[in-house]
């Protein structure tokens, strides 16, 4: 219940420690067949991070202040094949869950996103062009909300919301 997907970032630097658990948290996810078909791409050098915030979507202006983006980039031929389904993809979000659980365990947050373009952070982070991007994730230690554009400012204050229990649980079948 501590995990959310916050938006007030504040800009002071992370310990390389902090980082490296998180990403070591990442890295020992589980994974179908253990394929670990994830790869980590942290940004945090300023000239890297500011060509990078030319690729967010105006929504996502707030992680701007983030002083960390992870790239998670993954190749989509590379998870198990069980019943053809994208396990890479199961694989890696469980793997960035692991970050983003990690992440709040430090007294962080981490907010996962989908909105950016693609390209032009795959050019940025130099990623080999048979990887896709599945997401970017913002970490950092939380800012002061009023700083935030209104947008943000009221989905920060939002209530955090989800279906309930007897919407998604099937007891003894569906
Ligand atoms: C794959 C993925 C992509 C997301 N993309 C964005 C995004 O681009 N911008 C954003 O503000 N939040 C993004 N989110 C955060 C979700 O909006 C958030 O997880 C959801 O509303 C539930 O809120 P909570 O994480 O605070 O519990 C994304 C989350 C995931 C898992």
């Amino acid at each position: 219940m501590k995990r959310r997907s916050g938006r007030a970032f504040s800009s002071k630097p992370i310990p390389d420690d902090m980082l490296n658990s998180i990403l070591e948290a990442g890295r020992w996810a589980p994974s179908c067949m253990n394929a670990q078909s994830w790869n980590f791409i942290v940004l945090r050098e300023p000239d890297i991070l500011a060509k990078a915030h030319e690729a967010l979507t105006i929504g996502n202006a707030f992680a701007k202040a983030a002083p960390v983006m992870i790239v998670v980039a993954a190749r989509a031929d590379s998870g198990c094949q069980s019943h053809r389904l994208p396990y890479f993809a199961l694989d890696v979000g469980l793997a960035v869950e692991n970050m983003l659980l990690q992440a709040v365990h430090l007294g962080l947050i981490g907010h996962p996103t989908a909105g950016w373009n693609e390209a032009q952070i795959k050019e940025i982070a130099r990623i080999p062009k048979e990887y896709r991007i599945l997401t970017v994730v913002f970490i950092g230690y939380e800012g002061d909300p009023n700083t935030l554009d209104d947008r943000s400012w009221k989905r920060e204050k939002a209530p955090r919301r989800r279906k309930k229990l007897s919407e998604i649980v099937h007891w003894n079948g569906w």
